[in-house]
């Protein structure tokens, strides 16, 4: 029997003996008996009453002083309204420091549900992106920011990289979006001004293209007296013939840096051309294989060519064969006379693919995340006595980029290397 059982049987067994008591001296036994117990059960209820009243009344004042069962169960109610109370302090304090905290940042943040619904943003949002809280609440995110290239970005689901795209409000801020899933079927969505970020890279690319525009004419003129002073027929006397060839090498050089340098600014500052025409890659492959024998010379090594004929490329002609131009390059440079370079045209799961394999020297595990780095050479002064600038592979990213496309890069030293174009299946022509 539990201690609080044991205490109402007391006080029950007090209240018989008090009425026993009484009636030996008055008599009635049953009658004051009855009468004891009556009195019991009413102060019981009673109490019970209080009880009740005190619940629904005041829940939030201290409680009554009741005895015995309701004064404790008044008590406990008493202790756990105090401690929810405290918990919703607590709580109501952490939203209030995280509204301070998400109205102080300077990003945009919409939260969205899987399918692009606004659940909450910041104020910032309202000033960025033009949004409004709560009048956006509930509304698809792409209805409100109505840049295509936003929302292709949201269709296609691929949240790896930021996109920069112009604030809808203010066209002359730049912004660069991106998108974290979080939670089961929660994503963010921060959105920064980048405006100035934007202004100091257009000042880059300016600076980059019209300095090397300056350069050519000059470039060009050196060339030209220096082609002419490296001739055996000129007067300037054999002892400066090796001082002439060498100023001829290093011109030559240094216009094919100024060449690459504004095929790059370019790449960077021209929009892509459109409408693009379906280029017959096997064709192209083939005119390349030749190029590629040309520089490799009779001894080099042997490039075949594996295409499906059937497949053509949704793209700009020029661009695509300075790309795999480039790549065939690299490989002919980098692989020996007894080695194979494979040039594969095919289509598969992941899109439409073109790569230049050969059986070269490999390159090292820790340099193929920097390959497509402006100047990065695995061996410098190799590729410098080779004519290379260095500048090949961001060109063919950037190219590859303009047709939404990616280069992806195997390689195993000793063994040899495989540069792969992944063109997305949508740019896939099929001729009949
Ligand atoms: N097929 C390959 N095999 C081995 N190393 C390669 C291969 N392709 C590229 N590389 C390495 O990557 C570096 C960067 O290549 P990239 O084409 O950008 O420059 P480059 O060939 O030196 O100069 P450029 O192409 O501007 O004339 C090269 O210097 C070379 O070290
Ligand atoms: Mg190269």
């Amino acid at each position: 029997m539990s201690f609080p059982w044991a205490r109402e049987l007391g006080a029950l067994l007090l209240v018989a003996l008090a009425s026993l008591f009484l009636a030996i001296f008055i008599g009635h036994v049953p009658w004051v008996l009855m009468g004891g117990l009556f009195v019991y059960a009413f102060t019981g209820r009673y109490q019970l009453n209080r009880l009740r009243e005190w619940i629904i009344m005041h829940p939030a004042g201290a409680p009554p002083d009741l005895p015995g069962a309701p004064g404790e169960i008044a008590n406990e109610v008493y202790r756990r309204e105090r401690e929810l109370e405290r918990r919703r302090d607590r709580m109501a304090d952490v939203l209030q420091q995280f509204q301070r905290v998400s109205a102080a940042v300077p990003d945009a943040m919409v939260v969205l549900f899987q399918e692009g619904h606004i659940q909450w943003l910041n104020p910032a949002a309202e000033r960025l992106l033009g949004l409004r809280s709560p009048r956006d609440h509930g509304v698809r995110v792409v209805n409100l920011i109505r840049n295509p290239d936003f929302q292709e970005y949201v269709a296609r689901g691929d949240f790896s990289q930021a996109l920069t795209l112009p604030s809808p409000i203010a066209g002359e801020r730049q912004l660069s979006a991106q998108i974290i899933p979080f939670g089961d079927s929660l994503r963010l969505l921060i959105c920064r001004d980048v405006t100035h970020f934007a202004k100091l890279e257009e000042v880059r690319r300016q600076f980059v293209a019209n300095v090397s525009h300056e350069l050519r004419t000059p470039v060009t003129v050196l060339l030209g007296f220096l082609e002419a002073l490296n001739d055996p027929g000129t007067s300037c006397g054999d002892e400066w013939q090796p001082q002439f060839e060498l100023m001829y090498e290093q011109a030559q050089r240094m216009q094919r840096l100024i060449d690459d340098l504004l095929v790059l600014s370019k790449l960077e500052t021209s929009p892509p051309t459109s409408p693009e025409e379906p280029v017959k890659v096997p064709d192209l492959l083939w005119s390349l294989k030749r190029l590629g024998e040309t520089l490799a010379g009779a001894e080099g090594p042997e490039i075949a060519i594996e295409a499906d004929a059937s497949l053509a490329l949704l793209g700009n002609a020029e661009e695509l064969q300075s790309a795999f131009s480039n790549l065939l390059s690299n490989a002919v440079r980098h692989t020996p006379a007894a080695g194979t370079i494979r040039l594969w045209w095919r289509a598969d799961e992941e899109g439409v693919k073109l790569s230049v394999a050969d059986t070269g020297e490999g390159i090292g595990p820790q340099h193929l995340g920097h390959l497509t780095e402006r100047f990065y050479r695995v061996d410098t002064a190799r590729s410098r006595a080779g004519g290379g600038t260095g500048l090949g592979l961001s060109i063919v990213k950037h190219i590859l980029q303009r047709h939404q496309a990616r280069l992806a890069i195997e390689s195993r030293l000793g063994k040899g290397s495989t540069f792969t174009c992944i063109f997305p299946e949508s740019r896939m022509v099929r001729l009949s």
